[in-house]
C-alpha cells in the first residue's frame, strides 16, 4: 500500500494525511459501535479499547481543507462524554510502529485535550497484546480491538486470547485489495500462511474477480472465528469511491448477538440502509434495496429452511443472522408479511405489538 501523503495543518504542529471518503464511512461506523458498545459495556465495568494501528492521528478533507480526526481521539471523546456521569472508565492503549506517525499522533492528543486514560505506545501490537500485563486486563475487562493494519502485517495466532472476556470484540480491517494483488509475489508464502492461520489462501490462486474474493473473505472469517471462538463473524465490503471494486472490508467478531445485530444497523446506518459502501454507485437504487424485495428474498429462504418448524425469534435470528445480508427490522417485517398471508403462526410473547422480538414464537407452515 502507498504510504498516505502528508499535508501540514494550518495553525498547528502536525500533518495529517488526506482523508478518504472510506475512511470517514470507516470512522462513523466506529464511532456510532463504539456508542453503543460503551453505552452498554461500561455501565457496570471499566473497558478497553486497543487501538492496534494507530495511524497519524489526524486526516484532512482536501476539498473543503476541514481537518477529522484519528480512530484512538475518536473513541477517546466519545467515551469522555459517555462516561461523563459514570464511576467507571474507559482505558485505551494505542501501538503505532512508525516515529514518524507516532510522535505526530502525540501531538493531535495533546491538541485536542483527550484524556489521561490512554497510552500511547511506540511499539509493534503483534507484541504488545502478548504481554501479560496488557493480556490480563484485556482478560478481565470488556475490551473493543481496532485492527486497522495497511496490508499483511498481522498473525492470525496472535488474536487467540483478544476474546476471552465475553463482552469482548473485534473490529479489523482487511485489506482485500492489497491482499490480492500480493497473492502471487513469491517469498511471501510464510507471512501469508501467518495472516491467515492456514495455507489454504493457495487454493485462491486459481480463481479470480468475485469467486476468489469470497473464497478469500470466507477462509479469513472461518479462520477467525475458529482461532478467537468468536460467535458471530460478519464481513462489511467497502468499495473504492470511483469505482466498483472492492478496497477493503470490516470483519466484526463478537459473542452477543446484540453486538452482531448493533454493528449492522450501524453500518446500514451511514450507508443507506446497506451494509456495504458502493462508492459512487453508493446512492443508486438497486433491486436489492427495495423493501419488497427484501422481505420476499428472506421469506423465501426460512420458509425453505423451517417450513413445519416452531422457533422463537431470537433463536432464528441467532441462527441465520450471519448468513444474511439484511437487518434484524428485515428479518421482523418478512416474517409479519408471512403472517400476514398466513403462512407463519405467531404467537407473541417478549412483544405485544410491531416488531418481533425475543422469545416470539414462531411457526412455519407447510409450503403448498
Ligand atoms: C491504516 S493506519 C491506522 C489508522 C487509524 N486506525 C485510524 O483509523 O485513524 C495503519 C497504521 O498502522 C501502523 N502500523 C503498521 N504495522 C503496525 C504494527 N505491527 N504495530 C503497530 N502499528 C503498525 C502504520 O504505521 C500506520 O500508521
Amino acid at each position: 500500500m502507498t504510504k498516505p501523503k502528508e499535508v501540514i495543518v494550518y495553525g498547528k504542529e502536525y500533518f495529517a494525511w488526506p482523508y478518504e471518503e472510506q475512511t470517514k464511512i470507516k470512522h462513523k461506523v466506529i464511532s456510532y459501535y463504539m456508542t453503543i458498545w460503551l453505552s452498554k459495556l461500561g455501565k457496570y465495568n471499566d473497558t478497553f479499547f486497543m487501538d492496534c494501528h494507530g495511524g497519524c492521528g489526524a486526516y484532512i478533507d482536501l476539498s473543503t481543507n476541514t481537518v477529522g480526526y484519528g480512530s484512538s481521539i475518536i473513541v477517546d471523546k466519545i467515551a469522555t462524554e459517555i462516561n461523563a456521569n459514570r464511576s467507571h472508565k474507559n482505558y485505551i492503549c494505542v501501538c503505532e510502529n512508525n516515529k514518524k506517525n507516532y510522535e505526530n499522533l502525540l501531538k493531535v492528543w495533546e491538541d485536542q485535550s483527550c484524556s489521561n486514560l490512554c497510552r500511547i505506545r511506540l511499539d509493534n501490537f503483534n507484541n504488545v497484546i502478548k504481554e501479560k500485563r496488557i493480556n490480563n486486563y484485556y482478560s478481565t475487562h470488556p475490551s473493543l480491538f481496532l485492527i486497522d493494519p495497511f496490508g499483511y502485517d498481522l498473525v492470525m495466532e496472535n488474536m487467540k486470547n483478544l476474546m476471552n472476556h465475553k463482552g469482548s470484540e473485534i473490529i479489523i480491517n482487511f485489506m482485500y485489495d492489497h491482499l490480492n494483488r500480493f497473492l502471487s509475489v513469491a517469498n511471501l508464502d510464510a507471512q501469508r500462511d501467518d495472516f491467515f492461520g492456514s495455507h489454504e489462501w493457495i487454493n485462491a490462486i486459481g480463481l479470480s474477480g468475485r469467486e476468489r474474493e469470497n473464497y478469500l473473505v470466507e477462509l479469513y472469517k472461518r479462520k477467525l472465528k475458529e482461532t478467537t471462538k468468536a460467535k458471530f463473524v460478519f464481513a462489511y465490503r467497502l468499495c473504492f469511491p470511483d469505482r466498483n471494486q472492492t478496497y477493503y472490508y470490516l470483519i466484526h467478531a463478537t459473542n452477543d448477538i446484540q453486538g452482531i445485530v448493533y454493528m449492522k444497523n450501524s453500518f446500514a446506518g451511514v450507508n443507506n440502509g446497506r451494509l456495504e459502501y458502493l462508492g459512487k454507485y453508493q446512492n443508486a437504487l438497486t433491486l436489492f434495496d427495495l423493501d419488497n424485495y427484501k422481505n420476499e428474498d428472506i421469506a423465501r429462504n426460512v420458509l425453505k429452511k423451517y417450513t413445519g418448524k416452531t422457533i422463537q425469534f431470537i433463536n432464528l435470528l441467532e441462527e441465520i443472522i450471519e448468513d444474511i445480508p439484511f437487518l434484524e427490522k428485515d428479518l421482523s417485517d418478512a416474517i409479519s408479511m408471512l403472517e400476514k398471508e398466513k403462512k407463519v403462526n405467531v404467537r407473541r410473547v417478549s412483544s405485544k405489538r410491531g416488531r418481533y422480538r425475543d422469545k416470539d414464537q414462531i411457526t412455519f407452515g407447510e409450503i403448498i
